[in-house]
């Protein structure tokens, strides 16, 4: 009752509808805090799809999905019965969306996909994915974790029934993140976790659940994480998701036009055109090098930062040949110049590399 702790409350509540406008939803119950994206994704598994899928039951997953968003699907369909089937990618090295309509078919009970690819910079057209999946009755879970930070996303737009992403890639904390659900849905679900204010009453034998969301926050929450994530959005929308993507698919088609112009190198995902917009990323590999040695000379000899590595997408890297591969990310603050000099030093890296051949 002491007004720190109220304050403390009311701050909490604060940041979970400025999530919640953030993304469109139309209600704050909607915004469930889990501590990264991996966790609000686990929460679905375990609460809506151990209630839900029975044996032969179908979800269905791309190739290109992280491995959050991979594994936890595993996990219940090992305890369903349930079968996972992957659409793979077509010739644009886009997951093919062809493909993903002929594979719903009223076994599929769950479609569960990335919104952009922490890969390929390829973004799925979520709407029509949904409509194809309503129309048999399946439920849709994006993966929202490369598309929140980067663009307008509007839950009610996308109508998709989960969504997840996470704050440290928006500028906030690490260890917290969140899951939107449509409320008769979140509504329609047991526990994940217990304990804590997630409870109605507890008994020695029994206990009966609080409404959603606090029925799927046990444990003392992340407040001030929860706090610091809301203060991030405010950031965010005071420049304009609008503006951020606009400039991005700008910067984005800069850096794939300039990474392909070195020779030798191989960019994954598709060719940026008037209709097609990539994430302002590139991953990619140079013929002859390893990614992680790219990556170690561009640290110690230029200060560029980028990643090497399977980017928690080992199925997609298989698929598409390589253990691994080299990826430049770019945000907001980044500018061309950045684009320019991390393009000069990888031809020098590259060179170096060479001369040793
Ligand atoms: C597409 C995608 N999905 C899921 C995740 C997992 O997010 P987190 O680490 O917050 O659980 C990430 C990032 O690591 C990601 O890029
Ligand atoms: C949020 O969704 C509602 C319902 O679809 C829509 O009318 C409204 O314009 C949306 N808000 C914004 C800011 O886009
Ligand atoms: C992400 O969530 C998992 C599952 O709840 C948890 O074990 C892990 O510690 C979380 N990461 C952070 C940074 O909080
Ligand atoms: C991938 O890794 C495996 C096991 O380490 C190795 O045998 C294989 O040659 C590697 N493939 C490529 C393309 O580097």
């Amino acid at each position: 009752i002491h007004y720190l702790s109220a304050k403390a409350t009311d701050e909490f509540e604060l940041a979970r509808k400025k999530v919640a406008r953030f993304i469109n939803a139309s209600d704050s119950k909607e915004i469930v805090f889990t501590r990264n994206a991996t966790e609000a994704i686990n929460l679905v598994a375990y609460s809506w799809g151990l209630l839900n899928l029975k044996p032969g039951d179908e979800v269905i997953l791309t190739v290109a999905e992280h491995h959050s968003c991979i594994v936890p699907w595993q996990l219940v369909s090992e305890k369903t019965g349930a079968v996972l089937k992957y659409v793979m990618l077509n010739e644009d090295e886009v997951p093919d969306i062809d493909k993903l309509r002929e594979m719903i078919s009223p076994k599929t009970k769950l479609v569960a996909v990335h919104h952009v690819s922490n890969v390929l910079a390829s973004c799925l057209p979520i709407e029509e994915i949904v409509v194809c999946a309503h129309n048999v009755g399946a439920k849709v879970l994006v993966d929202a974790c490369q598309s929140v930070p980067h663009m307008v996303v509007d839950v009610q737009k996308l109508n998709a029934d989960f969504l997840v992403a996470s704050s440290h890639k928006m500028c906030g904390p690490t260890g917290i993140g969140f899951l939107y659900g449509r409320s008769d849905l979140l509504q329609s679900m047991p526990p994940f976790l217990g304990g804590g204010d997630m409870i109605s009453d507890v008994f020695l034998d029994h206990s009966t659940y609080a409404e959603p969301p606090s029925r799927f926050e046990a444990g003392t929450p992340a407040i001030g994480e929860a706090i610091a994530l809301g203060a991030a959005i405010d950031y965010l929308s005071e420049i304009g998701m609008p503006k951020i993507h606009e400039y991005e698919v700008e910067l984005g088609k800069y850096l794939y036009e300039k990474l392909s112009s070195l020779p030798d190198v191989r960019i994954y995902g598709p060719r940026p055109s008037e209709s097609v917009h990539r994430g302002a990323l590139s991953s990619f590999n140079v013929e002859g090098l390893h990614p992680t040695d790219l990556a170690t000379f561009l640290d110690q000899q230029h200060g560029v930062a980028i990643r090497s590595g399977h980017h928690c997408a080992q199925p997609l890297h298989r698929y598409l040949g390589v253990n691994a591969s080299a990826r430049a990310s770019l945000y907001f603050y980044n500018t061309k110049e950045d684009v320019d000099s991390f393009v000069v030093a990888l031809a020098d890296t590259v060179s170096f590399f060479n001369s040793f051949k």
